[in-house]
């Protein structure tokens, strides 16, 4: 469970009121009212087919949803429509094409706007050469970049042409990026020479390089690698004759004009690989007709947005689904005009958002709990020194977001006047599903509320008998959504075992979250259940870094668990057992460890912590306790040890954890 302080059951003063109506300015004039609510719940199918109609179709479809092959979904049923053009195409069509689509601002501070006309030309340039390239519909293509604005041309070009885009975060290691392009047997990777890291360039095509390899270990399927130059700094760039092309030279030649294709609702429209509770990432599918319903619906009323006036900032990653969702394809199906941020949030101070804000006059900013309670430690007087008046609504996403932050949020980022909406979601989901309205719901601080208008969801016990307000359930959605994933690319069996096993008499979606209603019927999602930690919004498998740690030569055996973290919600902590005759080299060992995880997997999966211990605590049947780990590694007396086979074990442990 995540320990970011999750209460929902602390009395209300009137410092601290339970729950914060919209303000009346706001409500009066919101995109979205109660409405929503009631006309969803009279026709749900109907309320996601006018949502539907909403984009450019260039087939009408003739059935919302086929659940007969249930858990395998089809929305939307013959309908065809381009992603992109949805994108793009229809607001020049319509108009907007000298609209700001993209205010770009890069690491060292060099910045860049584009128009959704620029937008369109630079996407059908990159669409033009990259079908040159021979890659037909269908052929998967990954992305390893950072947040370049070509980043965003080339996702949007895939989908122009109907490549399914598999975008790896820029963070992760060559040995990450190479698993992700084999099990999806991408036929071209797109990346950049180098990337901005606190003001100074860092290699990038390199680990593209490593991670490629070559001769009798080279990854078969890839043909091309397509490289923007972002840096420029390595005069020594390792270069792959017939392989390697430069973007400039390239997709910078090619034609602006491009003709797009309708797709079918059901064609895949990207890959996702996130973490699960066991084995490697799985590579989420999603579809384009119902993820793009879904997200710009979404996107158009949880944010209150108006595409004249407003100016949307999502803080995340190009690498996650936030930054899919809400940094790609809502904004732009939505008309909207949006920041696009390349740094850290301290590069190269702590000012750089709040000057963002105050200079793009940002309206509606979004990230995750954690950049929240790090603003919260640098300190007030880093936003207090800005004018952020600008801002209109703010939004959470990516955890469970605890009441003290959330009102720190809403007094000091928000002066009391921008209403929150703590979206819940997954990389599964694809786009928001509990969530508050920002006009019409009563925000209490730490919860989601309740699900969307269009979407279900219940709590549950081990019975699937719904659980009484205050008890803690698992989390399900009892009915399929427009965004949900498609399947896990190339593992049906895990699809069905990982999501609809664990109810499948009654056919429900597993989130793999705890959660409670209140009294008041508000839903507080309380965190994974599962052995999948959440660090910093980030999702990390025990496993993936257990597997690591013993791929170190010294590793035998390793438990890792999440233990609760003021500033990052979970801290990565592991109990490592060294093999006979390797010596205990203390920090230098463990600094040695740490590097290879960060390594192997990305830093974002550098244990916290390491501690090397002689015995590991398990059962009789051989499961290690994770449950009591975390009681040590959170210094919490230890509950049950009867099950284990030696509860001495923990003496030395304990000895060893100082
Ligand atoms: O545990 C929940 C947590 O993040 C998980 C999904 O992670 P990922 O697929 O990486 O997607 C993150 C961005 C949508 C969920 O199972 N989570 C996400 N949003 C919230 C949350 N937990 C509590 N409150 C949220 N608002």
């Amino acid at each position: 469970m995540s320990s970011a302080g999750q209460s929902g059951t602390e009395s209300a003063t009137a410092e601290h009121p339970k729950a914060y109506p919209p303000p009346e300015e706001f409500a009066a004039s919101a995109v979205a009212t109660a409405d929503l609510y009631d006309e969803a719940d009279a026709d749900r199918l109907a309320f996601w087919a006018k949502q539907a109609r909403a984009l450019q179709w260039d087939t009408d479809f003739t059935d919302t949803l086929d659940w007969s092959n249930a858990p395998f979904a089809k929305w939307f049923v013959g309908g065809k429509l381009n992603v992109a053009a949805n994108c793009l195409d229809r607001h020049v069509e319509a108009g907007n094409g000298d609209r700001v689509a993209i205010h770009w601002v890069g690491e060292p501070g060099d910045t860049r706007d584009l128009t959704y006309a620029q937008l369109l030309a630079e996407v059908s340039k990159a669409a033009n050469y990259i079908g040159e390239l021979g890659l037909t519909a269908g052929d998967r293509v990954a992305i390893y970049m950072p947040m370049v604005p070509e980043a965003i041309v080339a996702i949007l070009a895939c989908a122009r042409l109907g490549l399914p885009h598999s975008v790896v975060f820029a963070g992760f290691s060559a040995a990450a990026l190479r698993s992700r392009v084999d099990d999806a047997e991408a036929k071209l990777v797109i990346t950049t020479d180098g990337q901005f890291r606190r003001g100074k360039p860092a290699p990038l095509k390199s680990a593209v390089d490593e991670a490629l390899g070559t001769g009798e270990d080279a990854a078969k399927s890839v043909e091309h690698v397509l490289v923007v130059k972002r840096t420029d700094h390595d005069p020594d760039l390792n270069w792959v004759q017939g392989r390697d092309l430069w973007w400039h030279e390239t997709v910078g030649q090619a034609s602006d004009q491009h003709s797009y294709t309708a797709f079918d609702a059901e064609h895949p429209l990207f890959l996702l690989y996130t973490s699960g509770t066991t084995g490697k990432p799985k590579g989420i599918l999603h579809t384009s007709g119902g993820y793009l319903t879904q997200i710009a619906y979404t996107f158009k009323n949880v944010f209150d947005h108006r595409p004249e006036t407003d100016v949307f900032w999502c803080g995340a990653d190009i690498g996650w689904v936030t930054g899919h969702s809400y940094l790609v394809y809502g904004p732009l199906s939505n008309g909207a005009t949006e920041i696009v941020y390349e740094g850290t949030p301290n590069s190269p101070n702590e000012h750089r958002h709040f000057e963002i804000i105050e200079k793009y006059k940002v309206t509606t900013y979004y990230v995750a709990p954690t950049l929240i309670r790090t603003f919260m430690k640098w300190g007030r007087e880093i936003p207090d020194a800005h004018d952020l008046t600008s801002l209109r609504l703010l939004g959470s996403v990516g955890e469970p977001i605890n009441p003290e932050a959330w009102r720190w949020y809403r007094t000091v980022i928000g002066a009391d006047r921008c209403p929150i909406v703590d979206t819940w979601w997954q990389t599964e989901t694809g786009a928001m599903m509990i969530s508050p309205l920002p006009g019409v719901t009563h925000a209490k601080p730490g919860s989601a509320m309740r699900p969307l208008p269009g979407i279900s969801a219940k709590i549950v016990d081990d019975d699937a008998n719904p659980v009484a307000p205050g008890e803690q359930g698992y989390l399900v959605l009892d009915q399929p959504w427009p965004s949900m994933l498609r399947g896990v690319w190339g593992d049906d069996d895990r699809f069905r075992d990982t999501y609809w096993s664990r109810f499948a008499a009654q056919g429900w979606y597993f989130a793999g979250d705890g959660a409670r209603y209140d009294e008041d019927g508000a839903l507080w999602v309380l965190g994974r259940i599962d052995d999948v930690m959440n660090v910093s919004g980030h999702r990390i498998s025990t496993s993936e870094v257990e597997s690591a740690l013993v791929g170190h030569s010294g590793v035998a055996e390793a438990a890792v668990i999440g233990a609760a973290d003021e500033t990052t919600g979970q801290g990565i902590v592991a109990f490592v057992i060294l093999r006979s005759g390797v010596e205990d080299r203390g920090d230098e060992l463990i600094d040695e460890l740490k590097a290879h995880v960060s390594k192997d997997i990305s830093p974002i999966a550098k244990p916290r912590e390491i501690i090397v211990v002689p015995e590991l605590p398990k059962t009789r049947s051989g499961k290690i306790m994770r449950r009591l780990l975390k009681d040590v590694a959170e210094g919490r007396e230890l509950g049950d040890t009867s099950t284990l086979v030696d509860p001495t074990v923990f003496e030395n442990i304990r000895r060893r954890n100082g």
